[in-house]
């Protein structure tokens, strides 16, 4: 079977600004009052480089604007360092699997800066957005957050927090408790032979965006965590098999530096929100790259869901532009339940669905709470080795029970669920997303009613959209207008 998706990893060049989207059937809910913001790679050449990698593509940021059963579309680059650097037609930072051309000096010096503390990563941040207080950020794994504006996505400054923590790494998936209006995430620091991992916190509450350390422990040697967990009265991160030194990452890129170790022990580390106390959990290696929830049941164990591989190896390697241009993926994964038990030092997992899924999202009045409903993207396997082509909703009280969305030739990105605010209901609301057509060369919004999964709506954009990374959806409320 033949496919096209590589066409979806074109470059996107041109920006619009609040171009109202044409939708006859005129059926959009009255309630549906918002943006949804999503961020992803969309021009693949900096400069005169073309870069390896999906991941590596300058950032572009995408709105679409719901305002009584209107809809407006609009998109900018983040004007980034690396943007700059684009503009001046040599691009100078490198990215997460292409290595700026610089000279010899220019490299050492980057070298040496490094090495006495100071950070010479400055790419994109094209992977997810988040929001504290009434600041909006785009992310990527590198330190250096970009705040923009969310009414306009223009480019305001590089985030800079007051506070005394240092780290070059960081995860592009920060995970908020509601109810504490706490905003968690880990903040690397790589020394030679010393690896330290901080786990902070913020309160999204509060104008300044002030870090406050929860826990810290070091390694020798770097673990890839892509996302982690926070329950109730735990941070939880996963020591996995793929990991790094910081000799290698000076020399490689970081996809080239991160090594598939079999022999790894992984282990949970389990952190206590409160005490800072640390508890080792050993497990047999897997590997994932996002967790779907966590939470604690009354019975005190640790519920954490995520997606885990099949393959041992690094799956970022499938998604070099060399290899997608081959239009044949080769990467499958399941849904798994790990069940915590700190007091019996005991982790067991079962298998809540084999399909291959990404880009989970759920209610987020769910996150960290029992819970029901996973959307995500999924593959269809009518068509083996196709990139993610449909959407997909799991019931977790009862997982043979799923409603899918797809059609030949359409590869929606990142689900993102809206609730409906008149309701109580886990699944009462929208499915929001953007889907490439590989046969039209176009994208369009697609909304699906959540409860049935059925169409709402498909709304076609004035361009096509390099596939997506991470967004949200904002209520006008939480907005700056
Ligand atoms: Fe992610």
């Amino acid at each position: 079977m033949s496919y096209n998706f590589a066409t979806g990893f074109k470059s996107l060049s041109q920006e619009h600004q609040q171009i109202k989207l044409p939708h006859p059937e005129n059926n959009i809910p009255s309630w549906l009052n918002g943006s949804l913001i999503k961020v992803g790679p969309a021009q693949f050449t900096i400069g005169k480089t073309k870069v390896n990698h999906w991941f590596d593509g300058l950032a572009m940021l995408y709105k679409f604007e719901c305002n009584k059963g209107n809809i407006t579309f609009s998109n900018a680059f983040i004007k980034s360092e690396q943007y700059q650097s684009h503009l001046n037609g040599r691009m100078q930072y490198d990215e997460f699997a292409t290595k700026a051309p610089l000279n010899l000096f220019e490299r050492l010096k980057n070298i040496l800066a490094t090495i006495t503390g100071k950070t010479t990563l400055n790419p994109s941040c094209n992977v997810n957005i988040s929001q504290m207080n009434k600041i909006f950020i785009a992310m990527t794994e590198v330190n250096n957050q970009i705040e923009f504006n969310p009414s306009t996505l223009t480019t305001l400054k590089q985030i800079n927090y007051i506070d005394n923590l240092n780290g070059q790494m960081t995860t592009a998936h920060p995970v908020l408790d509601s109810k504490t209006q706490e905003l968690f995430n880990i903040l690397i620091d790589i020394k030679p032979n010393n690896i330290k991992y901080q786990i902070y916190k913020t309160n999204v509450q509060t104008p300044q965006v002030t870090r406050e350390l929860v826990a810290e422990f070091s390694k020798p040697y770097l673990f890839y965590m892509h996302s982690f967990f926070v329950t109730s009265n735990y941070v939880i991160v996963y020591n996995g098999p793929m990991q790094t030194t910081a000799a290698h990452l000076l020399t490689n890129t970081f996809n080239e530096a991160l090594k598939y170790n079999k022999n790894h022990q992984c282990e949970f580390i389990i952190i206590s929100r409160y005490t800072g106390k640390l508890t080792i959990m050993p497990v047999e290696p897997m590997l994932f790259l996002h967790g779907i929830n966590s939470y604690e049941t009354v019975n005190g164990q640790i519920i954490l869901d995520l997606i885990a591989y099949h393959k041992e190896e690094n799956p970022y390697n499938n998604l070099y532009l060399k290899k997608i241009a081959n239009n044949h993926l080769d990467l499958t994964t399941e849904v798994r339940r790990y069940t915590i038990n700190i007091e019996n030092n005991d982790a067991q997992y079962q298998i809540i669905a084999r399909d291959t899924i990404e880009f989970p999202f759920i209610n987020p009045e769910f996150q960290n709470h029992e819970y029901r409903y996973v959307f995500a993207t999924y593959r269809d396997e009518s068509r083996p080795n196709d990139f993610l082509n449909g959407l997909i909703k799991i019931d977790l009280h009862d997982s043979q029970h799923r409603l899918t969305w797809h059609q030949p030739d359409l590869y929606p990105s990142e689900p993102i669920f809206v609730k409906n605010p008149e309701s109580h209901s886990e699944d009462d609301g929208i499915v929001m997303t953007n889907v490439f057509d590989s046969t039209r060369q176009i994208s369009f919004l697609l909304l699906l009613d959540a409860k049935s999964f059925t169409e709402i709506a498909r709304i076609e954009l004035p361009c096509h959209i390099p596939f997506t990374l991470h967004g949200n959806f904002y209520t006008h409320q939480n907005l700056p207008r």
